[in-house]
């Protein structure tokens, strides 16, 4: 089996944009994009924040000929609020005085070439699963870490994971001597596992790909 890898210039954008993900579950994200593009259905990933891997799914997207939907409110989580450890104030409009990654997004997805292949959605993601009724080939959760927004997170987009689609969660931490923002995505693997409806393909530093295998959630 060949590994799938961005072209130098897309991981070139990827690292150069603003964000959280390191490379190496960055090459993850992607070669399990590219596979579940072969579903031929839409790439969804909740928590845009400026893009960074955005760019993985939309080349991926692209590479498909699908579309790849990202969704975020862009007021930042918890953990990236001033005065908390992820915090990054060119993330702040100056106006409004509150959190606004939406700009720093558009312009990662412009300088990346990308943007005929994403469909931003700025809103809650439990309001936006609640109005989404078309199955995906791949959901990528990385938006809020508390147990409600993460389980909202899972709740809400699991089940629109089609047969053979693969569902990937970030950050997630079975030591919680390694977390730094909460096991709550821990505990939504642990859930999509017990289930029964997903069965783990890999695992790649807090980046774990498990594929939808069965009905239940
Ligand atoms: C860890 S960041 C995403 C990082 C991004 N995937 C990357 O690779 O750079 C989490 C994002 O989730 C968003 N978020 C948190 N809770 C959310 C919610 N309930 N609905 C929509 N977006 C949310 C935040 O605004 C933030 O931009």
């Amino acid at each position: 089996m060949t590994t799938a890898v961005p072209k130098a210039e897309i991981l070139a954008a990827f690292e150069a944009a603003k964000g959280f993900m390191p490379a190496g579950e960055g090459l993850a994200l992607y070669e399990a994009a590219v596979g579940a593009g072969a579903l031929g259905l839409p790439l969804l990933e909740v928590g845009t924040y400026c893009g960074r891997s955005t760019i993985l799914l939309a080349d991926a997207a692209r590479a498909a000929g699908v579309t790849a939907v990202t969704v975020d409110h862009h007021r930042g989580s918890e953990e990236q609020q001033p005065g908390w450890d992820y915090h990054d104030p060119e993330t702040v409009d100056p106006e409004l005085g509150v959190m606004d990654t939406l700009p720093l997004f558009r312009r990662t997805l412009n300088t990346a070439g990308l943007e005929d292949h994403v469909i931003a959605v700025v809103g809650r993601s439990p309001q936006v699963a609640r109005v989404w009724n078309s199955p995906l080939g791949l959901v990528f959760i990385d938006g809020g870490h508390t147990d409600e927004h993460a389980t909202a997170d899972y709740e809400g987009w699991a089940p629109h994971v089609a047969e053979g689609g693969l569902l990937l969660i970030h950050d997630v931490y079975p030591d919680p001597e390694d977390e730094f923002t909460g096991q709550a995505p821990y505990r939504v693997y642990l859930r999509a596992l017990a289930s029964g409806a997903f069965t783990e393909v890999s695992a790649t530093d807090s980046l774990r790909v498990l594929r939808r295998t069965g009905a239940g959630i």
